[in-house]
């Protein structure tokens, strides 16, 4: 083959030309080099499920620890020795390109955006789902990349802030990880529920931490947050960095203290105080929520963007040849917001 018939070889035009396709593929547990890219045959739906040319999807800190297979416990769900599913990747946005006999809600051509948990992912330039799964019509407003990672940070923050507490206009909130996925969204969403919030962030995100919408910001890197004298009637650790104990002295006489990341400590604290004491400590797993909830979250989600009042925050992104250099970086606990790959 010719050098410039070679260039034009592209895993895009593969794609449209023939029924292959191109993947991320895993085949054991550990860390970004196991990410490789994979040829597989471009799926078919079924008579109820939709194709979706995948444009975006996006890589997170807890698709970190489901590459990893970690905590041990996980691989019950997970595989017990090799992820029981190849593909990663839980969120994306795209195209439909074909829908089942039976499909009523989504015609071709519609752009969506969603998740798909417990299946083959998303690391893929096509994908089918079932048409009930969490999928959506994309806001025209937003970006492939920008709706892609809402079913990560919006849709467990919004979990967090509506289900675990219900967060009331005028409560003060503390929000540690102000710059992440889940607190550059929960930083917007508990400002929008009319809450006074603090995030904390480094010196270096103070100010867009502020533009997103927090009254007051904390840097951690000067302050810590627990030895203030303001008490918060939620705090809401979105890395999982401090404790139930270590907060509280600084959450309000029946305060919250809520954390997505379960470790040993937190479980216990959850048991314990959902018996004992007015003040409480919280866990969710956002994936484990029934899908009539999640929809319901979604429809929030995506009027909220609709009318320009949630953004997504991106960091990077990167075409998914650099699977391996996107994951090194999220698995640096740096990104500020969203890291995505495009399929585009
Ligand atoms: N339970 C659930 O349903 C659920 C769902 C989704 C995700 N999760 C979990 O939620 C966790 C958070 O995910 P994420 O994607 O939001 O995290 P992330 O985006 O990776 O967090 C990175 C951000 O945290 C900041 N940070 C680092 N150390 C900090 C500290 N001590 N105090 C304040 N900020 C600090 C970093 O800023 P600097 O670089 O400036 O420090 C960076 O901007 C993950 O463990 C994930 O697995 C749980």
């Amino acid at each position: 083959m010719t050098a410039s018939k070679q260039a034009n070889v592209t895993p895009e035009r593969v794609a449209r030309t023939t029924n292959l396709m191109t993947t991320v593929s895993q085949d054991r547990y550990g860390g970004p080099e196991v990410l490789k890219l994979k040829p597989a045959a471009k799926p078919i739906p079924k008579d109820n499920e939709i194709l979706v040319r995948v444009y975006a999807a996006p890589v997170t800190a807890a698709g970190t620890f489901m590459r990893e297979g970690s905590p041990y416990i996980g691989r019950l769900f997970m595989g017990l020795f090799k992820p029981k599913f190849d593909i990663p990747g839980t969120g994306f946005s795209g195209e439909v390109e074909a829908v089942g006999s039976t499909v009523q809600k989504f015609k071709e051509g519609d752009q969506v955006f969603g998740e798909k948990i417990f299946a083959q992912g998303t690391f893929s330039q096509y994908i089918t789902l079932p048409e009930d799964d969490v999928i959506f019509i994309k806001p025209k407003n937003v970006t492939h990349a920008e709706a892609a990672p809402v079913t990560d940070g919006h849709l467990t923050s919004l979990n967090f802030l509506q289900n675990v507490v219900q967060l009331k206009p005028g409560q003060r909130i503390l929000i540690v990880g102000a710059s992440g996925s889940l607190g550059s969204a929960a930083v917007q969403l508990a400002a929008h529920r009319g809450a006074h919030v603090t995030g904390v962030c480094s010196s270096k995100n103070v100010e867009w931490v502020k533009n997103l919408g927090a009254h007051a910001v904390i840097d951690y890197t000067k302050e810590d947050f627990t030895k203030t004298s303001t008490p918060y009637d939620v705090i809401y650790d979105t890395l999982g960095k401090s404790s139930f104990r270590a907060c509280k002295p600084v959450l309000s006489r029946r305060g919250v203290y809520m954390s997505p990341v379960l470790d040993f400590g937190l479980l216990l604290q959850v048991l314990w105080t959902s018996f004992i004491g007015k003040k409480k400590a919280r866990f969710s797993a956002t994936g484990m929520v029934p899908k009539p909830q999640l929809n319901t979250m979604m429809k929030t989600l995506a009027q909220l963007i609709a009318e320009g009042k949630l953004i997504t925050v991106i960091d990077r992104k990167y075409p998914m040849e650099q699977i391996v250099e996107a994951s090194a970086y999220v698995d640096s606990g740096r990104k500020k917001g969203n890291v995505v790959i495009t399929m585009e």
